[in-house]
């Protein structure tokens, strides 16, 4: 396969993958196409745009009468929500909402921390924001959501304009010549009631907060715009090489890619692929380094700071830039320190990254869902290397073909988005599935796909552990055909006996592969105390983490890493034991308010060993 097809192939996979799932899907919104949006334009913080951020007008429709009649046939258009009428305009006229009169919520945010009467709402909710706006002649414009949960419909002026499942990761939607010239209507009808055949699907151990919870921005390109591009770095015959493509919405011949620091810059060839011998410093967590590359064409202009690193696996060694290495890490979920809920701010990222690297982190395990781009990009420039993972979560609905083109999609969304963070160094594709034969082939198809997106990173999943007995676990998941590393989590002392299981009990694997222990922890309430085999404890805690790190140490064959659960205590309706827990998953190594606990000192001290 010559380099011209091979970039081809990569271009073809991801444009096909996103913008052309014409399949229909029975949602809640009925029979509707599964995504209809525009092709995901990349690295949306370069590109002129306008924040749509800060209050929006809503109304909670637990039973979608703002889009279904009472025989839930949906509404005719121009009598649904979208609408956006006036209950004032004509006191004639019969209207049973209006927009104006309603509360606010804040953008970006989830609405069950704003609203206490929101608290446990999952179902229907419509979002309604008026902006002045003059489109220029020439330009095109693209309405972007950093993300909603879970499924959003889109509407522009009183017309439905586009439709997006997948409460993780972004999307855009095409609106040029929709938009008016002067005052215009920007209403989001989103749900985000559990389904058996989402994904996730209808159980999981994280809080299910609903809403617009990334920024919204209105995007502004020009006629033909550079909407995607690929730069990274292989090595060739005589030393490395940087090579990618660009991707413009139009033809990209003649677009050039520049990095000023190493004096290079080339054109791209007719299929929009490039290549060039280069030797740039390496990204590593001691050495985060970052270039500027510039992709110019004719017409668009696009900087983007990147980073250059290799990264591959020998036999069961992890190797990065050549050399081999440990990943400190630790779980965290994408949820704010304090009292609140989804993480907004580039500040908040910055509160959590900061908590694990002061407990000597290297590593970021972002679950259970593709995190905010703010917080990738801010570990990379910390050094912070990162597993990036979609919520394909427990039991999901293997043998639904929407459930697999669902997921399939969050997943070519993910990649697209972050293809270009070098600290980006595995992608996952599910955690703690049950193995059967239709788990196994939906995620093998699914670790091809990302392999076939990307090969520049590993690929792997939290698998299943079988116990051998005496105290011998292994993993022989089907999946590790497929997978560059085996990854699993282990509850030791927690949900599998007492912690002193931990002194006996060894792991070892057949498969040639690096082993990644992706969770591992404990519960306890910061500053509660009592005898260490008190549950909920942070004696219990620290006792359970020493006898981990110790096992973990001494008798896991081919260990490269791991990530505790987790970070800090997080919301989940799983967890109901008042006075302890109160709505928390209690595992957090700092509480919800930011409390180290002693557990947390445990794994600084292993860490700085390491
Ligand atoms: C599981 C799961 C997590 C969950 C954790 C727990 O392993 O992957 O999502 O929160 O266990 O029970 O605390």
């Amino acid at each position: 396969m010559t380099r011209t097809s091979s970039h081809l192939l990569l271009l073809a996979c991801a444009i096909c993958a996103i913008a052309c799932t014409d399949k229909k899907v029975k949602t809640a919104s009925g029979n509707v196409p599964f995504n209809d949006v525009s092709p995901l334009i990349t690295n949306i913080g370069a590109r002129t745009s306008y924040s749509l951020d800060g209050a929006w007008k809503y109304i909670a429709d637990p039973q979608r009468i703002g889009y279904y009649n009472y025989r839930n046939k949906p509404l005719a258009p121009g009598s649904n929500y979208f609408a956006d009428r006036s209950s004032t305009a004509d006191p004639t006229a019969l209207v049973e909402y209006d927009f104006d009169l309603a509360d606010s919520l804040a953008v970006p945010g989830d609405w069950n921390t704003q609203k206490e009467k929101l608290y446990f709402y999952e179902g229907m909710l419509w979002y309604r924001k008026k902006f002045n706006f003059e489109p220029a002649e020439g330009k095109r414009y693209f309405l972007y959501f950093g993300a909603v949960n879970y499924e959003a419909v889109v509407g522009l002026n009183g017309k439905e304009i586009g439709h997006h499942t997948g409460g993780f990761t972004p999307f855009d939607i095409e609106v040029t010549g929709k938009l008016r010239s002067g005052s215009n209507s920007l209403v989001v009808m989103v749900q985000n009631d559990r389904r058996k055949e989402a994904v996730p699907t209808d159980i999981t151990d994280w809080w299910n907060y609903g809403g617009i919870t990334r920024s919204v921005k209105l995007v502004e390109v020009p006629e033909n715009f550079i909407l995607d591009y690929s730069v990274q770095i292989r090595r060739g015959d005589g030393g490395n090489e940087i090579y990618g493509w660009v991707k413009t919405d139009g033809n990209a011949e003649g677009a050039t890619v520049s990095i000023p620091e190493l004096g290079k810059s080339v054109k791209a060839d007719a299929a929009g692929g490039f290549s060039f011998a280069a030797e740039p410093e390496l990204w590593c967590p001691e050495n985060p380094k970052l270039y500027d590359v510039i992709i110019e064409t004719a017409s668009d202009k696009v900087a983007d700071r990147i980073g250059f690193r290799f990264v591959e696996t020998k036999g069961k060694k992890l190797l990065l830039n050549g050399k081999e290495i440990f990943c400190k890490g630790v779980s965290i979920q994408e949820e704010q320190i304090g009292m609140g809920g989804r993480v907004t701010s580039r500040e908040q990222c910055r509160a959590l990254l900061d908590e694990a690297a002061a407990m000597g982190c290297n590593f970021v395990r972002l679950a259970h869902y593709p995190h905010n781009e703010d917080m990738v990009r801010l570990a990379e420039e910390m050094g912070i290397m990162v597993w990036s993972e979609i919520p394909v979560y427990w039991t999901i609905d293997w043998n639904n073909q929407g459930t697999f083109d669902n997921a399939a999609t969050q997943l070519t969304e993910n990649i697209t988005r972050d293809r270009n963070r070098a600290n980006i160094i595995i992608w996952s594709v599910a955690n703690e599935t049950p193995i059967s034969e239709e788990r196994n082939s939906f995620l093998f198809k699914l670790i091809d796909r990302a392999h076939e997106l990307d090969g520049t990173r590993l690929v792997s999943a939290a698998m299943e552990v079988k116990d051998l007995g005496g105290g011998h676990v292994t993993v022989d998941d089907p999946l590790i055909a497929k997978t560059d590393l085996i990854s699993f989590n282990e509850y030791m002392g927690w949900y599998w006996g007492s912690s002193r299981i931990c002194d006996t009990t060894y792991f070892t694997f057949e498969a040639e592969q690096p082993v990644f222990i992706s969770e591992f922890g404990a519960g306890a309430v910061a500053g509660r105390h009592g005898d260490v085999s008190a549950r909920w404890t942070e004696e219990y805690m620290e006792d359970l983490y020493v006898r981990n790190t110790g096992m973990l140490e001494n008798r896991v064959d081919g260990l490269v890493g791991t990530t505790p659960w987790i970070l800090k205590d997080f919301r989940s309706t799983r967890r109901h034991l008042t006075g302890t827990q109160d709505d928390y998953n209690r595992k957090g190594l700092i509480s919800n308010m930011g409390v180290r606990k002693s557990a947390f000192y445990v794994m600084k001290d292993w860490y700085s060993k390491k």
